[in-house]
C-alpha cells in the first residue's frame, strides 16, 4: 500500500489522541468557584474558590513513600499554582510561580507528580496571589499514613480557617490588599471555621482515643488552642513526630501554616460534650464540639507511644554550621526607613505607596539573588531577628529544620517557626534538597508586602 497524504494525516491524528487518552486517567484537581454554608445556619451560602469548588478541598491521603499525581486544572479567573506545604518535595513540583514554575493561566493545567517521603499531617494550598486565593478557600489537607497506624479509635482532620465575611450577606470581604492589614498583623477575620463549617460536631464515645490533626489554614491568625473534656498529648509538629510526646496541660499556639497532631482520650461524661477552643483576649471560643454518646471501654488507655520517626537527615551537631542572620523589619510602629525594591533603595514612604511595608535583610521583595547559596548536604543555622512589633510565621520550603532552644540544644523538627515580636529564634537545617526554595512569612499579607526571600541548594 502506498502511503498517501490522507493516511499520514489519519495516523498523525491517531497519535495525537494518545496524550489526551492518557490524560483521561489523570486524577484532576480543579480550582474553581463554588458556594457553601460557612456562617452559622440561617445565613446565605458564601461564594468561595476551592479545589473542586469546596473548602477545604478533599483530603489527599496516601501511604508513606507513595506517589501523588494530580492534574491541576485552573477554572478560576486568575492564574494559580499549588504548593504542597511541608512535603520534602522535588523542587520542580513545589508550586512557586516565578521560582519553580510559571503560574497556570485560567483555562490551563499543570501536572504535579511527586513522592511523599514522610508520614504525617501536611496541606496543599494555592501559591499565587496567596493572600487572596488562600483567603477565598484554595486549600485542603494532605495526610500521609505511617506504615503502622497508631492505636486510635478515630483519626480526625480539623482544618482551621479565619474568614472575613460581611455580617449581613456572609460574603467574603474583598479587601485583600488593604494597607492597614498588610502593615499590621495581616488579614484577621470575624468567623472561624473548622473544615469549612462553623462549630461542627464530631460524634465520639467516652474513653475513645482520638488522633486530632489540626491544621491552621488562616491567612494571619495565630490560634492559641485548648481542649476540654479531652486529655492527652501532642505527638507531632508540622508533620514530624516528637521523640517524646508532650502532655497537654495548657493551651498551645498554632501559627498560620503550622500543624499539630494530638492523641487524646475522651474524658467528658456520657452524655456530655468535649471541645476544642481558641483562647482570645476577650475569652475562649469553642471551635469544634465532640458530642459523647456511649462508652468505648470501661477506662481510658493511660499511655501513648511516640509515632515512628520519619527518614529525616542526621542533625545532632550544629557546632560546625555557619550562622546566617535574617532580620525581619518594618510594619506599623517600626516603619521602614528605606529598603531595596527592584534594585533601588526606596524610602519607607515610597515603599508604602507601592504596598510594601516589610523587608527581610533590607529587601522588600523576593530578591534576584538568593539569601543563601549553599552546597547540598551542608549544615546551616539561620537566626531570625524580629525587629518588628508583630509576630511572624517563617516558613522554609522543601526542608524541615530543627529549632535551637534557648539552652542551645536542638528542639523539634518544624517547617514553620513563629517568631514573636522582638524575639530572635534560631533554626538549624541540613540543606539536602537541591533546588530553589522559598523562605517567607506565612502571614500571607506580610509575604505579599515584602517578607519573601529564597535560598538555593546545589
Ligand atoms: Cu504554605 Cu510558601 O507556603
Ligand atoms: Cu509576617
Amino acid at each position: 500500500m502506498t502511503v498517501t497524504r490522507r493516511h499520514i494525516l489519519k495516523t498523525a491524528a491517531a497519535f495525537s489522541l494518545l496524550p489526551s487518552l492518557a490524560g483521561a486517567n489523570q486524577i484532576t484537581l480543579t480550582a474553581r468557584t463554588g458556594a457553601q454554608l460557612i456562617a452559622p445556619p440561617g445565613y446565605p451560602e458564601t461564594r468561595v474558590w476551592g479545589f473542586e469548588g469546596r473548602v477545604p478541598g478533599a483530603p489527599i491521603r496516601l501511604s508513606q513513600g507513595a506517589q501523588i499525581s494530580r492534574r491541576l486544572v485552573n477554572e478560576l479567573p486568575q492564574a494559580t499554582s499549588v504548593h504542597w506545604h511541608g512535603i520534602r518535595i522535588d523542587n520542580a513540583m513545589d508550586g512557586v510561580p516565578g521560582l519553580t514554575q510559571e503560574a497556570i493561566p485560567p483555562g490551563q493545567s499543570f501536572d504535579y507528580h511527586f513522592k511523599v517521603p514522610d508520614a504525617g499531617t501536611y496541606w496543599y494550598h494555592a501559591h499565587n496571589q496567596s493572600v487572596e486565593q488562600v483567603a477565598r478557600g484554595l486549600y485542603g489537607p494532605l495526610i500521609v499514613d505511617e506504615s503502622e497506624a497508631p492505636d486510635v479509635d478515630q483519626d480526625l482532620v480539623l482544618m482551621l480557617d479565619d474568614w472575613r465575611l460581611d455580617p449581613e450577606t456572609a460574603q467574603i470581604t474583598e479587601d485583600f490588599d488593604n494597607s492597614h492589614d498588610l502593615s499590621h498583623a495581616g488579614r484577621l477575620g470575624n468567623l472561624v471555621s473548622v473544615n469549612g463549617s462553623f462549630d461542627p460536631i464530631f460524634p465520639v464515645s467516652r474513653h475513645q482515643r482520638l488522633r486530632l490533626r489540626l491544621i491552621n489554614a488562616a491567612n494571619a491568625r495565630v490560634f492559641v488552642l485548648g481542649i476540654e473534656g479531652l486529655a492527652g498529648w501532642i505527638v507531632a509538629l508540622d508533620g514530624m513526630p516528637l521523640d517524646q510526646p508532650i502532655p497537654i496541660d495548657d493551651t498551645f499556639p498554632l501559627a498560620p501554616a503550622q500543624r499539630v497532631d494530638l492523641v487524646v482520650d475522651v474524658s467528658a461524661d456520657d452524655p456530655g460534650t468535649a471541645s476544642l477552643f481558641s483562647q482570645e483576649r476577650n475569652g475562649s471560643f469553642g471551635l469544634a464540639r465532640f458530642v459523647v454518646s456511649g462508652q468505648a471501654t470501661s477506662r481510658p488507655r493511660t499511655d501513648v507511644r511516640p509515632l515512628p520517626p520519619n527518614p529525616l537527615p542526621d542533625l545532632v551537631d550544629t557546632t560546625q554550621a555557619s550562622i546566617h542572620r535574617m532580620t525581619l523589619q518594618g510594619g506599623a510602629m517600626r516603619w521602614l526607613e528605606s529598603a531595596r525594591l527592584g534594585g533601588t533603595e526606596l524610602s519607607g514612604r515610597e515603599l508604602a505607596q507601592l504596598g510594601r511595608f516589610w523587608a527581610l535583610n533590607g529587601i522588600a521583595e523576593r530578591p534576584d539573588d538568593p539569601f543563601l547559596d549553599v552546597e547540598k548536604g551542608s549544615v546551616h543555622q539561620i537566626e531570625f531577628v524580629n525587629e518588628t512589633a508583630f509576630a511572624h510565621a517563617m516558613h522554609l520550603h522543601g526542608h524541615h529544620f530543627r529549632l535551637i532552644l534557648a539552652d542551645g540544644s536542638l528542639g523539634p523538627w518544624r517547617d514553620t517557626v513563629l517568631v514573636e515580636r522582638g524575639e530572635t529564634r534560631k533554626i538549624a537545617l541540613v540543606a539536602d534538597n537541591p533546588g530553589n526554595w522559598l523562605l517567607h512569612c506565612h502571614m500571607l499579607g506580610h509575604a505579599a508586602s515584602g517578607m519573601m526571600s529564597w535560598f538555593r541548594v546545589t
